[in-house]
């Protein structure tokens, strides 16, 4: 299995969780979160004087998925998330030992990946 912690604009966050539905993965977790890339933040003027603003918000979305279909998704996830300005933010892949579905016990790759399209409800 595979992990995909992605750093995400907020206004993208429903295209990407469409991706995931698309590709059958089971479940997402979201966090708002602050960062800076390659250019370190952003200067704004604030009465007149310039103020240098570090981090900005973001959201990070962490997914576990089987291995097969990780570069499917990454792809797919990149196109979704893309603006094409600085800032789109960035995708990181890991992975993943094991998953256990808590209710029943049950272990591997079948807790994270859904037979059938399911909604996120939005
Ligand atoms: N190397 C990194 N490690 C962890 N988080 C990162 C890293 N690079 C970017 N991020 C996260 O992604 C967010 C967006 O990054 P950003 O898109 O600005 O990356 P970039 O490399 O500067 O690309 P671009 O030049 O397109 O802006 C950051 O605010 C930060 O939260
Ligand atoms: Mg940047």
């Amino acid at each position: 299995m595979k992990m995909i912690v992605a750093i995400i604009r907020h206004e993208r966050l429903q295209e990407v969780q469409d991706v995931l539905d698309e590709c059958g993965v089971s479940g997402v977790t979201v966090t708002e979160v602050k960062g800076c890339g390659a250019q370190r933040g952003y200067t704004e003027k604030y009465r007149g004087a310039a103020v240098h603003i570090s981090l900005r918000p973001r959201l990070k979305i962490e997914a576990v998925m089987r291995a097969e279909i990780v570069n499917t998704v990454v792809d797919k996830m990149a196109v979704a998330a893309r603006t094409g300005e600085v800032g789109d933010g960035k995708i990181f892949v890991m992975g993943v030992e094991d998953a256990v579905r808590i209710r029943t016990g049950e272990h591997g790759p079948e807790t994270v990946q859904h037979a059938e399209r399911a909604m996120w409800g939005h």
